[in-house]
């Protein structure tokens, strides 16, 4: 039987493995959920013995456990590759908006529905099901694999550069293989070569000591939420530029030949605007849509919070307000340094008739890597074999914590070689991941280990 026909005839098993992974409700960020995330784990560990995996461990951390395994049988003049996802899920609200319970998976329109469908759990389940079958048929795997799926991604990967330092002699490999990013679009497979990093922060604003009557003392004190929106409205000039002195100090700029790549790259920015029914698009001056989505750094309030926002009015002076704000940081911006020119630059602009108080909650550096190099080259082949056609190489907006860090503690090249789709809903409600990618990402991973073994 060839690898292709092995996956054909399993296919149906495979559709109700996954079903079963989807089920748990393995959210990182709830305290309430930290029993399912350990179940989930679990059933890692049980799925990888199963599918003949050598040796498989859960490794307990102050948080969330990692699944670690690995079979290296294929000795030491072949290579090694570390094989990274994510297991845990984001939160589900608002649950209404789901059109089915998103952890009880519902198969239409050629697509799984289910939270972590595309994030992360779909993608990882594509390389456990190619190296299943690699070892069915072969009864060995082509390279020497080791297996790392961490149960806190979604929460900035708080214990794994920790566990990555303590063990780096049994982590050492030639290549990391990450499939956690989307295409470049349906049946367009993409190589991903660059991520943004994160700098997630807070700001309170702290006003009278307790809410107060709009008539009785509107005008005599600085209103917190006033005071947060002013704050908010200095972070970013009319020309989208961020105004954080020294925010852009370590941005690395886009090159002449990178700004090109982007240009070549298919894009119909007007059906960008339109799917997402906004009047128009906005951005740094001077860069495109595609590099202010994924080349340039941002500043956006991604929550706010203060008075009255019931139903109808209440006159009333909120005693306090609180934004999140968030910046995607680009290659070689730091987290730490940004939290700090951050909360700096936002001290320095607060009014003195309020107190305010900067926390960071959390982030990731970016990272940027080589377009070549034996695993970049063995993912090119191998999504060229599986989708028919060249991939293309692009950058992306999103943050995967610690691919930095296999950079900086392992010395080995991240290869992103991922199979979602930009629009399958990942951190939000009616999350899904197409069923044809399922198929194709089985195929393109396995020839992945294949390729890697040349
Ligand atoms: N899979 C995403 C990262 C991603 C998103 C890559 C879009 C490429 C395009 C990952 O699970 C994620 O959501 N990361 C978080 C990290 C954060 C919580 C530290 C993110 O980017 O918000
Ligand atoms: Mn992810
Ligand atoms: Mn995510």
């Amino acid at each position: 039987m060839t690898h292709k026909e092995y996956l054909e005839l399993h296919h149906d098993r495979f559709i109700e493995e996954l079903t079963e992974f989807l089920t748990f409700p393995s959210i990182s960020t709830a305290p309430e959920h930290s029993k399912d995330v350990h179940a989930c784990g679990e059933w890692l560990i049980k799925h990888l013995q199963g599918i003949g995996i050598k040796h498989a461990e859960l490794h307990e951390t102050p948080g969330h456990p990692i699944v670690y395994a690995e079979h290296c049988e294929a000795g030491p003049d072949k290579p090694t590759v570390l094989f990274y996802g994510h297991y845990d899920v984001q939160p589900v609200d608002p649950l209404e908006l789901w059109t089915n319970p998103p952890f009880t998976p519902v198969f239409r329109d050629g697509k799984v529905f289910a939270r972590g469908a595309t994030d992360d759990k779909g993608q990882v389940f594509l390389h456990l099901k190619a190296l299943e079958t690699l070892l069915a048929i072969d009864g060995t795997l082509p390279v020497n694999v080791k297996i790392l799926l961490e149960g806190e991604e979604e929460i900035g990967s708080i214990n794994l550069p920790e566990y990555i330092e303590n063990n780096k002699e049994r982590l050492a490999c030639d290549a990391v293989v990450v499939s956690d990013t989307p295409l470049y679009g349906p049946g367009l497979p993409s190589l991903c070569y660059g991520l943004r990093g994160l700098c997630y922060m807070e700001i309170h604003v702290q006003g009278p000591n307790r809410d107060l009557h709009s008539g009785s003392y509107g005008g005599s004190i600085t209103n917190p939420a006033n005071a947060l929106c002013e704050i908010i409205a200095k972070l970013k000039d009319e020309h989208g530029r961020i105004t954080i002195p020294g925010f852009y100090d370590d941005v690395i700029d886009l090159s002449v030949e990178e700004r090109a790549g982007y240009a070549a790259l298919p894009f119909d920015s007007e059906a960008f605007r339109n799917g997402l029914e906004v009047p128009a698009l906005c951005g740094e001056v001077g860069y495109t849509t595609l590099e202010h989505i994924s080349g340039r750094p941002t500043l956006d309030v991604n929550g706010l919070n203060s008075g009255f926002t019931g139903i109808g009015a209440k006159t009333v002076l909120p005693a306090k307000a609180s934004a999140k704000v968030s910046m995607r940081l680009v290659a070689n911006q730091d987290t730490d340094d940004i939290a700090k020119k951050f909360a700096d630059y936002v001290q320095s602009i607060a009014p003195n008739t309020v107190k305010v108080e900067v926390v960071n909650l959390h982030g990731a550096n970016p990272v940027l890597v080589e377009r070549t190099g034996k695993g970049m080259n063995a993912a090119s082949r191998a999504l060229h074999k599986a989708y028919g056609v060249e991939p293309y190489f692009t950058r992306e907006g999103g943050s995967i914590p610690v691919c930095i860090i296999f950079d900086q503690k392992l010395n080995a090249p991240t290869v992103l070689m991922g199979f979602g789709l930009q629009d399958e809903n990942a951190h939000s409600p009616d999350e899904h991941f197409s069923l044809e990618n399922v198929k194709l990402g089985m195929e393109a991973s396995l020839y992945f280990y294949q390729e890697m073994s040349k």
